[in-house]
């Protein structure tokens, strides 16, 4: 019987490393809702320094950090440009409508990059019947496209309609630093081209948990409110900011060995029976496949991985999965194994 599972469902999986749960024990504190939390302060800091941003707030996820970013650029009436596959409108529970009371408009892609032209067709003119459009949400890299990488010129081309409409646009940068890596483009040229981003820790990082929120100083200040009216003002929170840092300063560099493994699995098992992957399609630590078998549905093939070992989710007609800090060579290795043990006759 199987006792320890190759988990690839998500980045999210990754555990702290020693050197976190050291940080976070040792960690000096505060009481944050004061603003006297010095590892919170820190953190922050940091995150604005390294985005090029003035503030930045320290968000409990990243779901959050997102709902804030939109409470803080739109009002009542008005509308928000999504990527139509993007995480903030298909996956944060409507915290649009729900928080913001604000409606989204949501706009086809290239894999994640829309087209500057869609982008400025969506954009509705002043009129007494319908919502008024004020900001654009961009995603990357795009968790629902595969991890896929959005180049700088598409953000470049959307800033300017961004400007010309007089709209801000936010990033939901959750895994900026796998864009910056893949790409090679700093981070803080990518969110030069937008008014705020949110990049999450707790992802392929490896924090525990945590999402920082970076913009001007004002809107910081008011997003600060904010946080505080949604609940997310956390006292000592600095045992959470202190894994945060090392995410941030010491984490970043591995990334890449996660998107070698990614592409290592998705050629180690293109062309078996049933599974739909262009291995050249893989950019960063995401894979999302076509599964379509004769005699195995995506269910069933889960359960067969799973008794082998190997945790993968389901997605709409096809399987997730995401490398990461706790899946080496072996892991990728073994998951190659166990879909060609049960695919290949
Ligand atoms: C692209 C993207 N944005 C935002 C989030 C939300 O982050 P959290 O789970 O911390 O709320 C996720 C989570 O997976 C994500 O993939």
């Amino acid at each position: 019987m199987t006792t320890h599972y190759s988990d690839f469902r998500s980045d999210t999986v990754t555990r702290p490393t020693d050197k976190m749960r050291r940080a976070m024990a040792e960690a000096v504190v505060g009481d944050d809702v004061l603003g006297d939390d010095p590892t919170v302060l820190e953190l922050e800091r940091r995150a604005a320094e390294t985005m090029g941003k003035e503030a930045a707030l320290f968000c409990p996820s990243g779901t959050m950090a997102n709902a804030i970013a939109v409470k803080m650029w739109t009002s009542a009436l008005e509308e928000v440009i999504v990527e139509e596959r993007s995480h903030i409108y298909n996956m944060e529970s409507t915290h649009m409508t729900f928080i913001s009371g604000v409606t989204p408009r949501p706009v086809r892609s290239d894999r994640g990059a829309m087209d500057p032209k869609d982008v400025a067709a969506a954009v509705r003119k002043p009129n007494v019947h319908t919502p008024q459009t004020t900001l654009i949400c961009l995603e990357n890299t795009h968790n629902n496209w595969g991890g896929a990488v959005i180049p700088l010129e598409n953000f470049q081309a959307i800033r300017k309609i961004a400007d010309e409409n007089g709209l801000k646009v936010h990033l939901d940068g959750a895994r900026i630093f796998n864009a910056s890596v893949a790409s090679g483009v700093p981070v803080n040229e990518y969110a030069r081209e937008v008014d705020s981003l949110q990049f999450c820790l707790s992802k392929g990082l490896s924090a525990p948990v945590g999402s920082l929120l970076a913009a001007n100083r004002e809107r910081i200040e008011f997003g600060r409110r904010l946080r505080k009216a949604l609940g997310g003002g956390m006292r000592q929170v600095g045992v959470l900011a202190a894994p945060g840092l090392i995410a941030l300063t010491e984490m970043v560099d591995r990334l890449k060995d996660d998107h070698i493994r990614a592409k290592t699995l998705a050629r180690g098992i293109s062309g078996l029976p049933g599974i739909k992957i262009d291995p050249g399609t893989v950019e960063t630590d995401i894979l999302i496949f076509g599964f379509d078998h004769p005699s195995i549905s995506v269910a069933a093939m889960l359960e067969r991985m799973k008794a082998k070992g190997i945790l993968a989710l389901a997605v709409s007609g096809g399987i997730r999965m995401v490398t990461h800090k706790d899946v080496g060579d072996e892991d990728v290795d073994r998951a190659i194994k166990a879909f060609r043990d049960i695919l290949l006759p």
